[in-house]
C-alpha cells in the first residue's frame, strides 16, 4: 500500500510523473472537461486544524474526478481522544477508499498510515507539507519548463513547509538555499535526507543565516508564516525575531529579475511578506493556489490506481 506522508516517499520518476498528470488534468479541466477516473470512490478528509485551501481543493478534486470526499471536523473525530488513531484508520479503511489528514504530530499521520488498509494523504503535519511542496514543484516546473538547475531560496522560518520544500528540491534537482533566524533552523533529520537525496541529483542544499545571501541569483523566492498553526503562543516574540526576514521589495530585487515570488498562504501581510510583493508582478501565490487542485487530482489518481 503506497501512502503519501512526506515527498520523500515518492521516486523522482514518481513526482515527475505527478507533475506531468497533473498538467494534463489541469489542461483538461480548462478545456471544461473532467474526467470520472474516480467516480464511485470516496476520500475521508480528517481536520484537527483549520484550512481553506486543502479543504477546498481536495474536495473540489475528488468532484472533477467523479468521486466524492467527506470532511470531518476536529470536533467530530478528536483524534486520539474519543478513540485511538488506530482504530480510527481501520474503521475508515471499511468505508472510503483513501485518507487524507491534516493533524498536528507527525506521528499520528505515521500510525494512520500504519493501521489502514487504504492510502493515506498527509495534508499537513507539524513536521511536513508534501501537497504544498507538490504543487510548489508543479508551479515552478510550470513557469520555467524546468526543475534541474533552478535556484530556489526559502526565507523564514524552518518548518512543515520548507522541509517538504527540502526534499522535494533534493529529489528533483532544485538548488535550495534556506534562510532561518539561528535556533529555528530547519530539522537536521530533514536535512539530512535532503542532502542525501541531492548527492543522486547534484543538487546544492544550504543552510544560512543571511536572507540576503539566499535570494542572491534566486529564479524562486518563497517564504511562509513565521508562526505555524499551533505555535499562536509565540507568535509576538517571533514577530521580533523574523523582522529581518521579510520578504519585502528591496530583497526580491537581489534574485533573478524573472524570479517569481511564491508563498503556500494563508499569509499574514505586512509580516513575513509586504503587499506590494504578494500583489507585484512577480507573485505567483495564486497559480501556486489553483495548482494544488490539479497536483492533487493527479496524487489521488495515482494512489487510487491501488484502491479496491
Ligand atoms: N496552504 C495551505 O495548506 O492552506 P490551508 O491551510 O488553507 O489549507
Ligand atoms: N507553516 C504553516 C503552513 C500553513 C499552510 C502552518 O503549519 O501553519
Amino acid at each position: 500500500m503506497r501512502h503519501f506522508l512526506t515527498l520523500a516517499d515518492l521516486s523522482t520518476e514518481e513526482i515527475l510523473y505527478l507533475l506531468e498528470l497533473a498538467r494534463d488534468l489541469r489542461s483538461e479541466w480548462r478545456l471544461g472537461g473532467n474526467r470520472p477516473l474516480l467516480a464511485g470512490k470516496c476520500l475521508a478528509m480528517i481536520f484537527q486544524k483549520p484550512s481553506l485551501r486543502t479543504r477546498v481543493s481536495f474536495e473540489r478534486a475528488m468532484h472533477h474526478l467523479g468521486g466524492l470526499a467527506m470532511y470531518l471536523s476536529p470536533q467530530e473525530i478528536r483524534l486520539g481522544e474519543r478513540e485511538s488513531v488506530a482504530d480510527v484508520a481501520r474503521v475508515l479503511s471499511r468505508y472510503v477508499d483513501a485518507i487524507m489528514a491534516r493533524v498536528f504530530a507527525h506521528a499520528h499521520i505515521e500510525e494512520l498510515a500504519a493501521n489502514a488498509t487504504v492510502p493515506v494523504i498527509n495534508g499537513l503535519s507539524d513536521k511536513f507539507h508534501p501537497c504544498q511542496a507538490l504543487a510548489d514543484f508543479f508551479t515552478i516546473w510550470d513557469r520555467f519548463g524546468a526543475l534541474r538547475g533552478i535556484n530556489l531560496a526559502y526565507v523564514g522560518d524552518g518548518n512543515n513547509v520548507a522541509h517538504s520544500l527540502l526534499i522535494g528540491a533534493a529529489k528533483l534537482g532544485v538548488n535550495i538555499a534556506v534562510a532561518t533566524p539561528p535556533g529555528y533552523e530547519p530539522a537536521p533529520d530533514v536535512v539530512a535526507l535532503a542532502r542525501a537525496s541531492a548527492q543522486a541529483t547534484g543538487a546544492t542544499v544550504q543552510l544560512l543565516h543571511s536572507p540576503q545571501e539566499a535570494v542572491r541569483g534566486a529564479n524562486v523566492v518563497y517564504t511562509d508564516v513565521w508562526a505555524s498553526m499551533g505555535q499562536e503562543a509565540e507568535a509576538e516574540e517571533r514577530r521580533k525575531v523574523f523582522a529581518p526576514y521579510q520578504v519585502n521589495q528591496a530583497l526580491v530585487s537581489l534574485a533573478k529579475p524573472d524570479a517569481i515570488v511564491m508563498h503556500c498562504l494563508p499569509a499574514h501581510r505586512g509580516e513575513e511578506i509586504t503587499d506590494e510583493v504578494i500583489d507585484g508582478p512577480q507573485s505567483a501565490v495564486y497559480d501556486q493556489a489553483e495548482n494544488r487542485l490539479h497536483a492533487q487530482k493527479a496524487l489521488l489518481v495515482w494512489l487510487c490506481a491501488q484502491c479496491r
